[in-house]
């Protein structure tokens, strides 16, 4: 639960134009912005983003919502993880009300035990001694400068069972959490540290918490990597080693570098290429890579050149597929036999490595070239079974131009027109389905109105009240709107929708009507205004009148104050 003032702050600060552009080009048009739509597939612009409401809509295909909604729709977020990455933009932390976290129990406790423990085994390495001397000059052979060992906080635990137990496990609450971040591992009749004679590597989030830890052994010993286990805050398959740092730089990051060991960001860090990422000793899954799409479109992946690496670039090349929409670029690098990230720009040097770097293969290439390795090109079923193998894997391509052309090229290749090989590559992304026309209500008029000119709020007191008699959800609805505007006055459109996210009936009504087109209303709203809610107050007094009437021809008649009432309608009826 995000805390409804801080999605009103956050939604003030930010503009949804500026979220909008960083992902799709839009072009100026008169007050609003224009784009082709991203949700479905158009040669005309009929995508518009409105700074004044910030939000935006979709006439083709009826998509619509603030920056929020964009986010999650764009980038696939969760609400809370658009909120995120929102809030990170502007600076702003956020915060977590304990109830009802979707996420389980409060993280803050452990991340802060976390913390401690990093900066702990941090002093470790600097500390007096052979055993932190031993593991210092292990990172000096390593080429690990003093500089990069502070930018990835590494550290040191000693050879002992117990040194963390004992100096950070003195109490009970400290040691329960020791144990449940894999700290200290807990067997029958015994505690002792995971972590023991090994260099440190703190695993940070996006943010720079510390959620985990890879501990490598100073020399060959068996495993040569631990790493901490799965806890609530610490997810392999979702975290990124050395992220946080690359992110952190001046200057703007243009491409992430996929690497596989941790020593490899480290070493590729020490020769200046800072946009280096591994996974946590896993495959990449979809969400390491939207997470990484989040920041930036071009994703370069690289692998060892033996079979262990060619097999996990395919398999990272399967993950891909679905997410190499126009706009993005993935490109795999394979390194020579036997060599690692690390190795190599130690030999090379970065500017050696980054010219290797510019030469990755795309991923359209080393997909044509990887099957084709495969089939015999030369024979009609070596033809068909290049195709059938391919077909597949172009089916997972999201529409566009990338998918078109690998379409056209099999084509070519077996000598097929593009519409026999059954890709689907013709079909339109998603059915232009222009939106239902909104059957508009009096009372919808007046909700959509009210969202689209909020400011309109202001004149309501001058208006005829009786619309408060309306019957149905509308009344309440518009009720609750004008509640929050007297109390917030500046907020917009985007933000009185996001106002009612977690109430998924409401938030859809409203979220539509802000969207609905209101045909000439933007000329002169507020007489439209008044207009309307005089008609709703006229209905509702036609509607108390005709019950009233039915009633008091009936076997009880009318209560006195019944009558009382009747006549009061009457009397504004004939005043009208
Ligand atoms: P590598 O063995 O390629 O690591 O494993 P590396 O980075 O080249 O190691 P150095 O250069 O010998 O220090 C790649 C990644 O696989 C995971 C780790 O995340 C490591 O960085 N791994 C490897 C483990 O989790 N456990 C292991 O025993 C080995
Ligand atoms: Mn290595």
């Amino acid at each position: 639960m995000i805390p409804r003032e801080f999605i009103h702050q956050l939604l003030a600060r930010i503009d949804i134009v500026d979220v909008i552009q960083a992902r799709v080009p839009l072009r100026k048009a008169g007050r609003e912005y224009q784009a082709l739509c991203p949700f479905h597939n158009e040669k005309t612009p009929s995508f518009t983003v409105s700074p004044q409401k910030q939000f935006y809509h979709c006439f083709g295909c009826g998509a619509h919502g603030s920056a929020v909604g964009f986010l999650m729709q764009y980038e696939h977020l969760e609400y809370p993880e658009a909120i995120e990455v929102l809030a990170t933009q502007v600076g702003m932390e956020v915060p977590h009300e304990g109830r009802g976290r979707p996420a389980g129990p409060d993280p803050r406790p452990w991340l802060d035990l976390l913390d401690r423990v990093a900066a702990y085994y941090r002093e470790r390495l600097a500390d007096p001694g052979p055993g932190a001397g031993r593991a210092r000059a292990y990172l000096r052979q390593r080429g690990v400068s003093e500089a990069v060992a502070e930018t990835y906080a590494l550290g040191f635990a000693p050879d002992a069972w117990d040194r963390l137990l004992r100096d950070l496990g003195g109490e009970e609450e400290t040691r329960r959490r020791l144990i449940e971040t894999g700290l200290l591992v807990e067997r029958p009749g015994t505690l002792y540290d995971r972590f023991r004679d090994r260099i440190l590597f703190p695993i940070h989030d996006r943010r720079g918490r510390v959620v985990g830890f890879g501990g490598r052994v100073l020399g060959e010993a068996k495993p040569k990597y631990l790493n901490s286990p799965e806890t609530p805050v610490f997810h392999k398959g979702r975290e990124l080693y050395g992220l946080h740092q690359a992110l952190n730089r001046r200057g703007s990051l243009t491409e992430l570098l996929v690497v596989e060991g941790y020593m490899d960001v480290i070493a590729l860090a020490g020769q200046g290429i800072t946009q280096a990422v591994a996974t946590l000793g896993t495959a990449m899954t979809p969400e390491h890579l939207r997470r990484m799409l989040r920041y930036t479109p071009r994703l370069v992946f690289c692998f060892d050149g033996d079979r262990a690496g060619r097999a996990a670039a395919w398999k990272a090349l399967e993950t891909a597929l679905p997410e190499a929409r126009d706009g993005r670029e993935f490109h795999f690098l394979f390194l020579p036999e036997g060599e690692d990230p690390d190795s190599l720009v130690r030999r090379e040097g970065g500017d050696g490595f980054r010219r290797r770097m510019q030469e990755a293969r795309p991923l359209s290439e080393f997909l044509f070239d990887h099957l084709a390795g495969e089939a015999d090109l030369e024979s009609l079923d070596g033809k068909a079974a290049f195709a059938g193998r391919l077909r597949p894997l172009l089916e997972r391509l999201p529409q566009g131009v990338l998918k078109e052309m690998l379409v056209a090229r099999l084509a070519r290749i077996t000598g097929l027109a593009p519409g026999r090989l059954g890709v689907g590559g013709d079909r339109p992304r998603a059915v232009r389905r222009p939106p239902a026309r909104e059957r508009m209500t009096l009372m919808r008029r007046a909700i959509a109105l009210l969202l689209q000119y909020p400011h309109l709020a202001a004149e309501v007191r001058g208006a005829d009240p009786g619309w408060r008699h309306a019957t149905g959800e509308g009344v309440v609805i518009l009720a609750d709107l004008l509640e929050l505007l007297a109390r917030e006055p500046e907020m917009t459109t985007a933000g009185l929708v996001e106002h009612w996210r977690e109430d998924p009936r409401r938030y859809r009504i409203l979220a539509r009507l802000a969207a609905c087109d209101l045909e000439g209303a933007g000329e002169a709203p507020g007489r439209e205004w008044r207009d309307v809610l005089e008609g709703l107050a006229r209905e509702a007094r036609e509607t108390e009148l005709a019950s009233l009437l039915q009633r008091s021809s009936g076997p009880s008649g009318l209560t006195p104050e019944e009558r009382e009432r009747f006549g009061e309608l009457l009397g504004t009826r004939k005043g009208l």
